[in-house]
């Protein structure tokens, strides 16, 4: 095989004709309005972010500083930084309204390689992205068992911390407060270190379950506690703000760093707005996609910032910057004002929320994945259709494992950059694919255009990467685990998904010869 028809290969595209009568085909029915899409938009982005992560993007960590009250401001820039791909994600699901996401929008602009590249990143986004919001789960879970210590036996209470924590977490903790790490975690031929995330693990196990058996249980269940978890969060906002000491937001800015600690609170905090885009997933369930798609996409966008500026303003009111919890800062500021029952309240709701994430995000792998084995680039084995349930139900088994597995050895903060990394480079990608489509496809019809094209597109495109390129320079643990984890997915399509592709391709001519 020549170099010309290697490359040849690697840009081919598929057309949006050909995905358009694909969605033509589509068994699925065309059930969802506006408020079900804004539904799903705030189940797959209102969790960790807001209730866990916002802590640690006021207060910084190790390896980067945080901030502080200008949180606010780091919230702002993310949401800037979320707006212009989301009209781009505007444009083109409104223009191919077919499900699978970026993944599929890059097929029909880049070409086969780029959009394996897309969807392989997008395991970061929903699969890695998923062990923070398991480990938060697991955060919040023990801080709502611990509202039963009366009733409760002491060993579920308070369970070792090598049965709650991946072991990455548990040294930085014996660093910290000066522990020997001997002391707190069992040790296998005494090297190997035994520490499991135990009820992210099970949370994880139980919603696979869930999913293999059936998507529609799974997305009525989420409904409603999409609807909790609002309604705790307008409640933390309003009961909150009474206890709102304005001298506590003084200073506003950090003292060391400020710009570098804007950023890298904006970079944190990102993870807050990641999930929007699963709004354009459905967009084949969807009634009228080409009006509904656009405006649920930017209205999840608007409502999210709004809340989550009223709770940095609410939070950092209260609770002075080096007191504010990183596990469960939410909570730990009602507990902090006396108020221990609305703590607890504040916890149903987290659990609320994350358990909607981890739902959508599972759900969201499998669906990625099964676009991506249909294309051949992964074992057409994984596409296997349980007999009873009709769910893809090894695709859905692999996801979990996945997710428990790498839960093993990442924590939180290092899987939510990892996470970060993916979704901001989809992104720059999707600003990409609105450009290529405005030149290769002028006279396709656009129910949504972006405005200011190519200009805001070109900026989205920018400040992505400004983004990416300061935190790839800060953040070094994880950096290195998102270029490992690219050279992988190059591997595997050099040496798997490239053949498997060409195999599919023969035997699709052979039949029709
Ligand atoms: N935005 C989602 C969350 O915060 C990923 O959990």
């Amino acid at each position: 095989m020549n170099l010309k028809e290697i490359s040849r290969n690697i840009f081919k595209k598929r057309s949006i004709d050909e995905l358009l009568q694909t969605s033509d085909r589509s068994e699925l029915k065309k059930t969802l309005n506006v408020f079900d899409l804004i539904v799903i938009g705030i189940g797959a982005v209102v969790g960790t972010g807001i209730f866990a992560i916002i802590g640690a993007a006021i207060t910084g960590n190790a390896e980067s500083s945080g901030a502080g009250h200008a949180i606010v401001i780091s919230m702002v820039l993310a949401a800037i930084a979320c707006v212009v791909p989301a009209l781009c994600y505007s444009e083109i699901a409104s223009m191919i309204p077919v499900a699978g996401s970026a993944y599929t929008y890059t097929y029909a602009t880049m070409g086969e390689f780029m959009a394996w590249m897309v969807g392989w990143i997008l395991m970061l986004e929903y699969a890695i992205g998923n062990i923070t919001v398991a480990s938060a789960w697991s955060g919040y879970f023990m801080q709502f068992l611990k509202g039963f210590k009366d009733c409760l036996p002491d060993f579920i209470v308070n369970i070792p911390i090598w049965l709650r924590y991946d072991y990455r977490a548990i040294y930085s903790m014996c660093d910290k407060y000066g522990w020997d790490v001997h002391d707190k975690i069992p040790f296998l031929f005494n090297h190997i270190p035994v520490a499991v995330n135990l009820p992210a693990a099970v949370i994880v196990l139980i919603l696979t379950i869930l999913l293999v058996r059936g998507v529609k249980e799974s997305t009525r269940v989420a409904s409603v506690m999409v609807g909790v978890n609002m309604f705790m969060i307008l409640s933390f906002i309003i009961m909150g703000s009474h206890y709102v000491k304005p001298e506590n937001w003084q200073p506003f800015l950090p003292a060391v760093d400020p710009v570098g600690g804007i950023l890298m609170g904006t970079f944190t905090i990102f993870f807050a707005y990641i999930g929007f885009d699963a709004i354009s997933t459905a967009a084949e369930e969807t009634e009228k996609p080409q009006r509904d798609l656009p405006v649920a996409i930017l209205g999840t966008l608007v409502i999210c910032t709004i809340l989550y500026v009223s709770v940095a303003l609410v939070l950092t009111g209260i609770v002075p910057i080096d007191k504010i919890d990183v596990t469960a800062p939410i909570a730990h500021a009602m507990s902090f004002v006396g108020k221990d029952w609305f703590a607890g309240l504040i916890s149903v709701g987290a659990l609320c929320a994350l358990t909607t994430v981890l739902l959508v995000y599972q759900l969201g792998t499998t669906r990625i994945l099964y676009a991506i084995s249909r294309d051949r680039f992964l074992p057409r084995s994984w596409r296997m259709i349980h007999k009873k349930f009709k769910t893809p139900h090894v695709m859905t088994w692999i996801s979990g494992v996945v997710v428990i597995v790498c839960g093993l050895f990442m924590d939180l903060k290092i899987s939510a950059d990892l996470c970060n990394y993916g979704t901001f480079t989809s992104f720059v990608i999707i600003c990409l694919a609105v450009l290529i489509l405005r030149e290769t496809e002028p006279d396709k019809k656009r129910p949504f255009k972006v405005p200011l094209c190519p200009y805001l597109p070109i900026a989205g495109i920018l400040i992505c990467l400004i983004l990416i390129f300061f935190s790839l320079n800060t953040l070094k643990t994880s950096s290195n685990y998102f270029i490992i984890w690219m050279i992988a997915g190059l591997l595997i399509y050099a040496l798997y998904g490239y053949h498997q592709k060409r195999i599919g391709e023969r035997g699709r001519v052979i039949k029709r010869g």
